[in-house]
């Protein structure tokens, strides 16, 4: 399906913590660096109402500040309790000294 690539931050959002909050198209996401390679899930955490933004990202995983749950930031799989439910993913691409980020639909 089409994608339509929407502005984010810029990588120098995601030096400190490797991890950054960003909304697009009405979306919040987080937005995550490992490795030099770009990723993005939604913000929100599949167990309940916290922003995976403000989580801690080690390596390939973010662990959700409220009960440290851990998904895989490139698949978004749960991986750590008490997180069961994937969280949904997003490409990412670097053009113009922005992060995109890709959501399904338009052009
Ligand atoms: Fe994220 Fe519970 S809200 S682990």
């Amino acid at each position: 399906a089409a994608l339509t690539w929407t502005p984010a931050v810029p990588p120098s959002d995601l030096e400190e913590f490797g991890v950054a909050a960003a909304t697009v198209g009405g979306l919040k996401v987080a937005l995550y660096a490992v490795d030099g390679e770009y990723f993005a899930t939604a913000d929100l955490c599949t167990h309940g109402a916290a922003s995976l933004a403000d989580g801690f990202l080690d390596g390939e995983l973010i662990e959700c500040p409220l009960h440290q749950g851990t998904f895989n930031v490139k698949t978004g799989a749960a991986v750590g309790a008490p997180c069961s439910v994937a969280v949904r993913t997003f490409p990412v691409k670097l053009e113009g000294g922005l992060l995109h980020v890709g959501l399904p639909g338009g052009a």
